[in-house]
């Protein structure tokens, strides 16, 4: 997805021959031409060559590049104390506190760690725990993360490989796949996974749902299809785990969490991403008894994980998104851009759909091909934005929460222009 092709590029700039010596196979960059950047503020990313770029992509920063209260918060709390959490601080639980008030009740207990990808990888294992099940139903190009049990569960990163024996993917709920009623063709299609694990024996461990669904090409609504889907997994002896790794911490700005927009309320909720907007942490929350019976067979111990100074970014994060308001902010940024990229594609038909909620987009292209060329073409007119879905056919951008209007319009305006150019 929107990856750079060394073989196309023989006249290598020094400091990606180095990239390339020094990741070697794993090393991929954006954009046909790779970015050098040095700084960010706001949401604005500048380039070594000092180009500024309108940074539409980067969902870590969602409040902005190098926010002055995260980077204080963290350089206040790294210069008094940073220490694992087998010791007590008041921060950590001042911090769970605040993070518990945005989740249902229910979901009392919580687990602070570094990544999405350990957050999903504990909860599988506690959904393992709590049923005595391994199946897991994910959708065709999920991404879960990198450990060996959620790389299981990623298609969207296998490259030969096919499902192992106990995963059973179903197709993304779009009208693509399911017609009008997508929340009854979607909870369909859980039902018959689960059956097809209890068939073979594995049994139904989660239904495991990016609640944006955003690598499957940003499928939002229309909003409360998961109920019925989230149901099937629990006739079928299951948990629901939602992944807010990607639309979490109010960037759909109908709600704080992606699947309080679709009415349902999960077993397990997984965090990450902007938690720390831009300091690695990462978080799972659960109900007590599912995280007890869990610790029961197994010890849980994160080294860096509920770290004082990740509690100080965290809950600098949920003090800005309330204090600026910025939950409100994407709903009517995002309703505004929508409308105009809904006037884009009523002109230009290869635009195909116009899919997302607050400022978290998704814009259906004809091909992937086209997809690239408009990649390529905004940022060449100072606007990065990336790729998602089966294919690489939707562009997927996520500006900032706190994007103005100008910088929407800048925004939208780059989008009309590369379209118009490819
Ligand atoms: C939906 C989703 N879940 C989990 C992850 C893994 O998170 P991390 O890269 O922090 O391990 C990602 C990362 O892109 C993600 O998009």
């Amino acid at each position: 997805m929107n990856v750079f092709d060394a073989a196309a590029r023989p006249d290598e700039p020094a400091l990606l021959a180095r990239r390339r010596r020094n990741f070697g196979a794993a090393s991929v960059l954006f954009f046909e031409a790779p970015l050098e950047v040095m700084r960010g503020e706001g949401a604005w990313m500048i380039a070594v060559d000092g180009r500024r770029y309108l940074d539409c992509y980067n969902n870590v920063l969602s409040l902005g590049h190098c926010h002055p209260a995260v980077a204080e918060a963290v350089a206040r709390q790294s210069a008094a104390l940073t220490v694992n959490s087998r010791y007590l601080t008041e921060g950590v639980e001042r911090y769970l506190e605040a993070l518990k008030a945005t989740l249902p009740p229910a979901l009392s207990n919580a687990v602070l760690v570094c990544s999405g990808s350990e957050a999903n990888d504990l909860a599988l294992r506690v959904a393992a725990s709590a049923t005595g099940a391994r199946g897991v139903i994910v959708t065709e190009a999920a991404y879960h993360g990198n450990t060996s049990a959620v790389a299981d569960i990623s298609p969207s990163s296998w490259r030969r490989a096919r499902a192992p024996a106990h995963v059973r993917i179903v197709p993304a709920p779009s009208p693509a796949a399911f017609g009008e009623d997508v929340a009854g063709g979607f909870a369909a299609a859980v039902a018959e996974a689960a059956a097809s694990l209890h068939g073979a024996g594995f049994g139904l461990s989660a239904l495991i749902a990016d609640t944006i669904f955003s690598s499957d090409g940003v499928h939002s609504g229309p909003a409360g299809f998961l109920a019925e889907a989230a149901a099937a997994a629990h006739a079928a002896g299951g948990l629901f785990i939602a992944d807010e790794v990607q639309p979490g911490f109010a960037r759909t700005g109908e709600a704080f969490w992606g699947f309080a927009r679709h009415g349902v309320e999960p077993d397990i909720v997984t965090m990450g991403k902007p938690m720390g907007n831009g300091f690695p942490m990462a978080g799972m929350a659960t109900r007590p008894d599912l995280l007890a019976r869990y610790c029961e067979e197994f010890g849980f111990f994160s080294t860096f994980g509920a770290n004082p100074v990740a509690a100080a970014a965290g809950l600098a994060v949920l003090d800005t998104i309330a204090l600026e308001g910025l939950q409100a902010r994407a709903e009517a940024q995002g309703r505004r851009l929508r409308a105009r990229f809904t006037e884009i594609a009523a002109v230009d038909g290869r635009l195909v759909a116009v899919r997302g909620a607050g400022l978290f987009f998704g814009l259906e292209l004809a091909d992937a091909g086209l997809a690239r060329r408009v990649i390529n073409g905004m940022r060449e007119r100072g606007v990065l934005i990336g790729a998602a879905g089966r294919t690489g056919e939707t562009l997927k951008a996520r500006p900032p929460l706190t994007l103005t209007d100008a910088e929407g319009d800048l925004f939208a305006g780059a989008l009309e222009a590369a379209l118009a150019a490819a």
